[in-house]
């Protein structure tokens, strides 16, 4: 059986290995020392209201493409550069983007579609590789706000496999001080960067101590850094940044959840088990229409606070336990709930052969470390209070709700994901 918990040995090593790649990639001073042209502020006091321009990466995932389109739905967005690295299976970008798993797919001929200019190339510690440096050019003079979201979302690997996203990072960094009317930059954060939270403290939205995100998933130690050195960035350049820490992206509200993530892994495995596990806490989790609007809301938004970088908890204002939304899950799938080690029990019993229709086991070590401490530091206690003060989107935000869950699981349906027992009410 995995350790579920780090030991005071690989903590100290952990913190180590996150502050030598912090300061390697970013060190203290870097920013100011290397920075372009300097922000022009009377340049954009003077652009007019409607000159907002984005550079948006991971458009072809859940929450890029969500975002997508909710940004040029918004009529004071004359375009978006929507960023992305090269392709890995021969499809061009045009087709990676229209296929992706949401309600409302990138359609290029409709007039908010023709905002958008697919750029399709990798962010390296040296630079754009692949984009035409005539376009790179052209984004440099007009971007007005960078969101970036492309990140690698996996809850399994090391913190070594995101050293290059990292550098990829600071690279979009730099092009951001170098565009003169670039004002704002904004990074898709999330909620795993406080895996390590103490007992009885709930996140403040603020920059974390190191020993708050330290643990054994490299995906939230990574988060901590590229949030460090936004932070670092904010106070060396002026540059406004914005800190979205995000929580558990759950589908849209009426369907598309892409699988993949742990609940669908957990989901289709409850199908072979005969039953669905329970687990405890709470499930702050935000559609991705909430999460989208959220993220758009943020980036356009005029208030600020007083600190140099605007955190901002991107989860759900009004949290419901997570035993309801696995009791939803198993009222539509006609599937019991039992306790998660005994479900986990029966994980363990599933026959090598027959992996495929038990894919929670690639996530065994993160359910085993819920089985012995919980949800929390998978979704810790977060202040929200500057997410509903600067978005309308998440003001408004409804409880989820039984509607969504059968969205979600007829999707999975509907996709092949899951098959229906004869006793579901799908
Ligand atoms: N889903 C959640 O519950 C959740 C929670 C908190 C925060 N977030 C954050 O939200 C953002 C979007 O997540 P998502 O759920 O939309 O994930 P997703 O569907 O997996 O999309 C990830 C996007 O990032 C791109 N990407 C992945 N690895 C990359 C790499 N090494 N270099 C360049 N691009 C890469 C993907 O491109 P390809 O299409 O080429 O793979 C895709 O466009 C991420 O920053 C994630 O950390 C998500």
């Amino acid at each position: 059986m995995p350790s579920v918990s780090l030991s005071l040995a690989e903590l100290a090593q952990h913190r180590a290995t996150m502050e030598s790649m912090l300061n390697n990639i970013a060190p203290t001073g870097s920013f100011s020392a290397d920075a372009g042209s300097p922000i022009d502020s009377l340049a954009l006091t003077s652009m007019p209201p409607n000159h907002t321009v984005i550079l948006l990466t991971g458009t072809t995932g859940s929450l890029g493409s969500a975002a997508l389109q909710d940004f040029i739905d918004c009529p004071s967005v004359k375009r978006v550069y929507a960023l992305n690295r090269s392709s890995r299976s021969g499809k061009s970008l045009l087709e990676r983007q229209t296929e992706a798993p949401v309600s409302r797919p990138f359609d290029p001929t409709s007039p908010s579609g023709r905002k958008v200019v697919l750029v399709e190339g990798d962010i390296t510690a040296d630079g754009f590789s692949g984009v035409d440096p005539e376009l790179l050019e052209e984004i440099r003079e007009n971007v007005t706000h960078i969101v970036h979201n492309a990140w690698r979302v996996n809850l399994t690997l090391p913190l070594d496999a995101f050293g290059e996203l990292l550098k990829g990072m600071r690279t979009l960094i730099e092009f951001a001080i170098a565009a003169p009317f670039c004002s704002r930059f904004v990074f898709v954060s999330s909620i795993s960067a406080c895996q390590n939270m103490p007992v009885g403290i709930t996140a403040p939205e603020a920059a974390l101590p190191i020993d708050f995100a330290i643990g054994r998933m490299g995906y939230g130690e990574s988060k901590w850094i590229g949030e460090a050195m936004l932070l670092r960035v904010a106070s060396e350049t002026g540059l406004e940044a914005v800190i979205a820490r995000t929580g558990q992206v759950a589908g849209s509200k009426d369907g598309p959840w892409k699988p993949g993530d742990w609940v669908s892994l957990v989901v289709k495995t409850s199908m072979a088990i005969g039953s669905l596990p329970r687990m405890d806490d709470h499930c702050n989790w935000v559609t991705l229409d909430t999460a989208s609007g959220a993220l758009v809301d943020l980036t356009l938004a005029s208030a600020r606070g007083t600190a140099a970088a605007e955190v901002v908890h991107i989860v759900h204002p009004r949290p419901i336990p997570l035993e309801s939304f696995f009791e939803m899950c198993g009222n539509f799938l006609g599937l019991p709930l039992i306790s998660l080690s005994s479900w986990l029990d029966q994980l363990q019993l599933a026959p090598e052969s027959q992996r495929d229709a038990y894919p929670a086991y690639k996530v065994f070590p993160v359910l085993k470390f819920m089985e012995v401490f919980g949800t929390r530091g998978y979704f810790p206690g977060m202040v929200v209070e500057r997410g509903p003060a600067l978005s309308k989107t998440m003001r408004e935000v409804e409880a989820l709700n039984a509607v969504n869950v059968r969205g979600w699981l007829q999707y999975w349906i509907k996709t092949g994901w899951i098959q229906p027992k004869p006793r579901s009410q799908l």
